[in-house]
C-alpha cells in the first residue's frame, strides 16, 4: 500500500531537515578547524593580508580543478554575471581581510563576539540606507546586541582598536555583502557552490595587489624564514589547512543557502560563532573575566531574539 499524501510529505520535511542538520553541523566544524589553523598560523606569522590571499587562491585553485576534471559542473556564465558579482566580491574581501586582520591582534573568541553583532548592522543599514521599516521589537532586540558587545568589548582584557576596528568594519562590509548578493543573484541559475567559487575568483583578483601594496614579498618571505624556524617544516600545513578550511567552510554555508531563508542561516552563523568563541577559549586558553561572558552571552542572547523578531 502507497503511504498517504500527508505521510509522504512529512517524510520528506523529516529528510529536508536532516539535510540541513547535516550541512549546518558541516559548516560549523569546518569553520572551527579554520579559526584554529587561521589563529595558529597569524600568532606565527602575522601577515593577515597574505593569508586572506591565500585562502582565496587555494579555494579558487580546488575549484577550478574540480570544474577541469568535472568532479563539479562548471557554470553557464557571461560578462553580466561577472558585473553583477563585482559589487558582491568587493564587499566579500573587505569582509574578510578585515576580519583576518581583527584576529590577527586580538583573540578569536574576541573577533567573533564583535562579528555576532551583524544583524544590528543590517537593520542600520537596511534602515538608513535603503528606507526599509522592522516592527518594534527588531529595533529592541538591537539593543542587547549592542549592549552585549559593548559590555565585552570594554571588559576584554587584550583589547585592541585595530582589532575591533577591523571585526566592525567586516560586519558592515558582510551586510553590504549580503544585499548586493541577493541582488545579485535573482533569477540566475547558479549553484550556491558555482557561485562561490567565482566569488573567491573575482575577491582573488581584488585582493592580490592590495595585499602587495600593504605587506609584499620582502615581509612575507623574511616572516616565513622565522616562522619555519620556529614551528618547523609542519608550518607550511597550517598555511595549506587555513587556505582549505576556509573554502570549505564558505563553500558549505553557500551551499545551505540554497536550501534555507536568509534568517535561517543567520540564526545558524550566529549558532557557528558560539562553537568557534567556546573552542577557541579552550584551545589557546583565552583569559576571559565573568563581566566579559556576560558581555558575549547577552550578544549572542539580542541576535537569537533579532531572529525571532524579525520572523
Ligand atoms: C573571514 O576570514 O572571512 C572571516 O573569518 C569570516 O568570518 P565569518 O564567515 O565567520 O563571518
Amino acid at each position: 500500500k502507497s503511504p498517504s499524501p500527508a505521510a509522504a510529505e512529512a517524510k520528506s520535511e523529516a529528510a529536508k531537515s536532516v539535510k540541513i542538520g547535516i550541512y549546518f553541523a558541516t559548516w560549523w566544524a569546518l569553520n572551527v578547524v579554520f579559526n584554529i589553523y587561521n589563529k595558529k598560523v597569524l600568532n606565527a606569522y602575522p601577515y593577515p593580508w597574505l593569508t586572506s590571499t591565500l585562502s582565496l587562491a587555494c579555494g579558487s585553485l580546488m575549484m577550478l580543478v574540480s570544474w577541469a576534471t568535472k568532479i563539479a559542473e562548471p557554470p553557464k556564465i557571461n560578462l553580466e554575471f561577472w558585473k553583477a558579482l563585482f559589487p558582491v566580491a568587493v564587499a566579500h574581501t573587505i569582509g574578510h581581510v578585515a576580519a583576518t586582520v581583527s584576529m590577527s591582534k586580538v583573540a578569536v573568541s574576541f573577533t567573533h563576539i564583535i562579528k555576532s553583532g551583524e544583524p544590528a548592522f543590517s537593520v542600520i543599514v537596511s534602515r538608513f540606507l535603503l528606507g526599509e521599516r522592522f516592527p518594534p521589537a527588531v529595533y529592541l532586540s538591537l539593543v542587547p546586541i549592542i549592549g552585549g558587545c559593548g559590555l565585552a568589548a570594554l571588559t576584554e582584557l587584550n583589547f585592541n582598536m585595530t582589532g575591533f576596528m577591523g571585526a566592525m568594519i567586516s560586519n558592515l562590509a558582510f551586510v553590504f555583502r549580503n544585499i548586493f548578493s541577493k541582488k545579485g543573484m535573482k533569477g540566475k541559475s547558479v549553484s550556491g557552490m558555482n557561485y562561490y567559487a567565482c566569488l573567491s575568483m573575482l575577491s582573488l583578483l581584488i585582493l592580490t595587489p592590495f595585499a602587495i601594496a600593504v605587506e609584499g614579498a620582502h615581509m612575507w618571505a623574511a616572516g616565513w624564514k622565522e616562522a619555519v624556524s620556529e614551528i618547523g617544516p609542519q608550518f607550511i600545513w597550517w598555511v595549506a589547512a587555513q587556505s582549505i578550511f576556509y573554502h570549505l567552510y564558505n563553500q558549505v554555508s553557500y551551499m545551505s543557502l540554497d536550501e534555507i531563508s536568509p534568517l535561517t542561516f543567520s540564526v545558524g552563523n550566529t549558532m557557528k560563532r558560539i562553537s568557534v568563541i567556546v573552542s577557541s577559549i579552550i584551545i589557546f586558553r583565552t583569559p576571559v573575566q565573568p563581566i566579559n561572558a556576560l558581555g558575549a552571552a547577552i550578544a549572542i542572547l539580542g541576535t537569537f531574539l533579532y531572529s525571532q523578531a524579525k520572523a
